[in-house]
């Protein structure tokens, strides 16, 4: 059994020191993607409080040969399957390969609602080699939920997985 559960009083940056420790835990000696995206997807909604939806999508080929993302492993509320590279906060995060914190998502032109409680996001591009391969997406249902400190936390998190997602 694992036991990652946070303290609650932890400050941001601890929090997401002992997160991406508990991550790495998780997935140093293990090659399938699929198992330690849904790990990490696990541990995030344990660790990061205020969330409702936490997981990946990933750079993929769509129909006509393009890439597109495709939703991998998360918490939260059935969500959208694919999306085009160049629409939505995720879209904007994969093809700019840069952190987009958006405070109020019915502000960003072009945002997905796939949960309509959803109020700000934080998505982060996983690289390898430069190129985007993934990208990690977290919602609140509170405005203005994510700080810059969220945001290089995840990136930390995102560095780590670059050659295990
Ligand atoms: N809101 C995202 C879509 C993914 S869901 O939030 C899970 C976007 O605008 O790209």
């Amino acid at each position: 059994m694992y036991d990652f559960k946070p303290d609650d009083s932890l400050e941001t940056g601890e929090r997401y020191r002992q997160l991406c420790d508990a991550a790495d835990a998780l997935t140093s000696d293990e090659p399938d993607a699929v198992a330690n995206m849904a790990n990490v997807a696990a541990l995030m909604w344990e660790f990061l409080p205020d969330l409702n939806w936490a997981g990946f999508y990933r750079v993929g080929a769509g129909k006509t040969g393009q890439d597109e993302l495709i939703l991998g492993p998360f918490v939260g509320r059935p969500a959208c399957i694919r999306i085009p590279m160049d629409k939505g906060v995720c879209g904007a995060a994969a093809s700019s390969g840069k952190v987009q914190r958006v405070d109020d998502v019915h502000a960003f032109p072009g945002h997905i609602a796939c949960d309509a409680a959803s109020r700000s996001e934080l998505v982060v591009p996983v690289l390898r080699d430069g190129r985007t391969i993934a990208v990690i997406d977290l919602d609140s249902p509170e405005p203005g939920r994510f700080t810059a400190e969220d945001a290089i936390g995840l990136e930390k998190l995102a560095s780590l997985l670059s050659g295990r997602v």
